[in-house]
């Protein structure tokens, strides 16, 4: 028997932790993060407070984009361990009551999948050669893509391979996008799913959940516009019929989509409710530091989702974008774009660490699921100042350095001790950490009540004991310029004060938890739970 609670819907309400595996925790000195790792770490998850894990990818790769260049997805990469390893790793999590969520990659493989190097082997227009986009190229001698599409890494979407065809890739040339209107590719992926689920696994996250379906004419785009190869009719049959797999076995197995669609109310056409159970909602990731600004987005995101019943899932950042407390902390624009990650504005950290305290508290309170990726419950920030030549990520080289990547927010996580690798493991770190994270560690911040680690967990703990923030809705409470509140029942309010100057608290019996020091008035970018 497992630990897991009965609870039809757990994903409604769910605080779900990121485990970028590489990163989190290291079992065998080779510097890299593991299976090993997490499960010697288990304890601290448990204790954290959360309900489910999500693993990034631990499919073999050859690690081109951090595994999201999956070679075989059914196994488990030697560098991470073995699948008997992840089946132990699943039973240990639901013995304490977590459930595991894993990625899956349906938009592309790596070139290291059998089938693309079938794929290559094999004659154009061939069988092997329709389960990807090979098309001919332009121009007189074939020497120009065969459209417009750039590569989101940078560079073009299309590669030439010797006999002269292209091939499609909206992620590096070493990803190969897969072509769904092939029935392979369906089949496959279906019996990825059973394969994954009778392992025990509780639900998918799936990676570029829009882009799986592209408009078969692959036409110019004109900049900005990414209509054929994201958000096509097309996709809501393939989750429909995904749905149908999940719900066929027991427990309560859900899907998250990873889907960066301009528009809300089309992701939530993605969410009804024989499709997708949530997608991440990143136009909260994304908002600048401001009352209006926030309570647009929640109000925004809230009307949506009840529109077709789903949950909204909070998120403040993960393995792709700059850790939050540097967002927040930035001089000027504290939003957050792919395409200008505005390293090098300057960061008063203290001030980032103070808003994302509060933030913490506000996502914890919103109706609907959150995510927590590792190390924001430690109050990391995003390490700007890797040397070049120690950086990983593709998007710096594939945009000759314009991009400075996404390395800096997969830094390996500090556990204890006073130096690098601050307990990740007995060897080294496959990027350095910097110093300064002595003070950062979980076991420092373990002992100091003042910590981000401790309001994370208290945090988590009452909201998983308070009635009011299990599921359910919000109103809005108007308390003046700069000013977030809302209530939510039974006898819950929430305050969160962006203004310059001090506010009056609303009337209230007990502050049940405060992101910073309260003594009557609320302080600048500081936020409340009110008992009322
Ligand atoms: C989204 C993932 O989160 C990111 O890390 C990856 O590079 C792209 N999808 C491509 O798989
Ligand atoms: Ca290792």
């Amino acid at each position: 028997m497992t630990a897991l609670g009965q609870s039809a819907g757990w994903w409604r309400s769910a605080a779900i932790y990121q485990v970028y595996i590489r990163s989190f925790a290291d079992g065998n000195g080779d510097g890299i993060g593991d299976l090993a790792g997490v499960r010697a770490r288990l304890d601290y998850l448990a204790e954290l407070g959360i309900d489910a894990i999500w693993f990034t990818p631990w499919y073999p790769s050859p690690m081109d984009d951090g595994g999201y260049d999956v070679a075989d997805f059914r196994e488990i990469d030697p560098l991470f361990g073995t699948l008997a390893e992840a089946e132990d790793l699943i039973a240990a999590a639901h013995a304490k009551g977590i459930r595991v969520i894993i990625d899956i990659v349906p938009n592309h493989c790596s070139d290291e999948h059998r089938w693309f190097k079938e794929a290559l082997a094999a004659e154009p227009g061939s069988p092997e050669r329709q389960r990807f986009w090979f098309r001919p190229g332009r121009g007189p001698d074939g020497s120009e893509p065969p459209n417009n599409w750039k590569s989101r890494f940078g560079g073009s979407a299309w590669t030439r391979v010797p006999d002269g065809e292209w091939y499609l890739h909206l992620y590096s040339s070493r990803q190969p996008d897969f072509n769904w209107d092939n029935q392979d590719i369906r089949a496959d992926f279906e019996d990825v799913l059973r394969f994954w689920f009778d392992r025990g696994v509780d639900g998918f996250r799936i990676d570029v959940a829009d882009g799986l379906v592209k408009d078969p004419r692959l036409p110019d785009v004109d900049p900005g516009d990414e209509t054929p190869f994201s958000d096509q009719e097309g996709l809501h049959e393939i989750y429909r019929s995904w749905r149908k797999i999940a719900d066929s076995y027991p427990g309560d197995r859900v899907m998250v989509g990873e889907m960066w669609l301009p528009d809300m109310s089309r992701a939530a056409r993605y969410l009804r409710r024989d499709e997708l159970h949530a997608a991440f909602n990143f136009d909260f990731l994304v908002c600048p530091w401001d009352s209006e600004r926030f309570r647009d987005v929640i109000e925004r995101t809230l009307a949506a989702h009840d529109e077709v019943g789903a949950p909204a899932a909070w998120v403040l950042s993960n393995h792709d974008v700059t850790r939050h407390v540097t967002r927040y902390g930035r001089e000027g624009d504290t939003g957050f774009a792919f395409a200008d990650r505005l390293h090098g504005t300057p960061v008063d950290r203290e001030l980032g660490t103070r808003r994302a305290r509060a933030a913490a508290l506000l996502t914890m309170a919103l109706p609907g699921g959150l995510y927590v990726y590792q190390g924001e419950e430690l109050g990391l920030w995003e390490i700007e100042d890797i040397p070049d030549g120690l950086r990983q990520d593709p998007v710096w080289t594939r945009t000759n350095g314009a991009d400075p990547g996404r390395d800096g927010c997969r830094v390996p996580l500090p556990w204890s001790g006073d130096a690098p690798p601050f307990g990740f493991g007995t060897g080294g770190t496959w990027l350095p950490q910097p110093e300064e994270w002595r003070s950062s560690t979980a076991e420092a911040q373990a002992a100091d009540p003042a910590s981000m680690l401790r309001l994370y967990r208290a945090g988590l703990r009452l909201r998983s004991e308070l009635p009011a923030l299990g599921p359910g809705g919000l109103e809005w409470l108007t308390q003046g310029d700069g000013v977030l509140a809302f209530t939510r029942e039974p006898d819950f309010t929430f305050v969160l004060n962006f203004s310059d100057k001090p506010v009056a608290l609303p009337p209230h019996r007990e502050v049940l938890m405060a992101s910073g020091p309260v003594e009557g008035e609320l302080p600048t970018d500081t936020a409340v739970w009110l008992r009322t």
